[in-house]
């Protein structure tokens, strides 16, 4: 018998980091330079075979960075089951708030059994990483496991790099713990 399962996903990180890319990447295929900064949140559906049992409805939240959004986190973070955390390699001003976006993740929802909700760390612009700031990030698969991420990928929307692996890595671990 089929059995559909809805999974909501939360991509969060700081303004112009690249969610919006990342999810247009992961659901139409296409990429823009242009930046139209999201407006409080905006959603995606990606309908995935997973197996000869089940169907996936992965219904992507892509939450504002703009600061004054911020007080609104608790109210998209429900009965979210997994999370995209997201900065852009070319600014270590979004990396270096990483942290608050994972902390906030953590104090605003849990899974039902009182678990945090997994959540991936994306470098994402990984195809700029030549005007990057590579030298002065910490090595990111030890700083996202001492922070609980459960993977880090170096991604690029531009150049669809590591978009499907990261996200296949968060729902291979949500679909694994039910
Ligand atoms: P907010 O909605 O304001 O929070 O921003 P956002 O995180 O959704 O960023 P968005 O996806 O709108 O991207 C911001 C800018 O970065 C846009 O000009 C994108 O074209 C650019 N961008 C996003 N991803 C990449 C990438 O992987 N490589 C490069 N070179 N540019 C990217
Ligand atoms: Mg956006």
């Amino acid at each position: 018998m089929q059995q559909e399962r809805l999974l909501k996903v939360l991509v969060i990180g700081d303004l112009g980091v690249g969610k919006t890319s990342i999810i247009k990447r992961y659901v139409q295929q296409v990429f823009s330079q242009h930046y139209r900064a999201t407006i409080g949140v905006d959603f995606a559906l990606k309908v995935l075979n997973w197996d000869h049992q089940t169907v996936i409805r992965l219904q992507l939240w892509d939450i504002a960075g703009q600061e004054r959004y911020g007080n609104m986190t608790r109210v998209y973070y429900r009965e979210a089951v997994g999370a995209l955390v997201v900065f852009d390699m070319t600014r270590e001003s979004t990396f270096q708030a990483v942290l608050k976006w994972k902390v906030d993740l953590d104090c605003k929802v849990t899974l039902s059994d009182g678990r945090p909700v997994p959540a991936v760390l994306l470098a994402n612009k990984c195809d700029q990483q030549s005007q990057g700031l590579r030298a002065g990030l910490p090595r990111l698969d030890t700083f996202s496991r001492e922070h609980g991420f459960i993977g880090c990928y170096e991604t690029s929307a531009k150049d669809n790099t590591n978009i499907d692996a990261a996200i296949m890595c968060l729902v291979d671990s949500i679909m694994a713990s039910d």
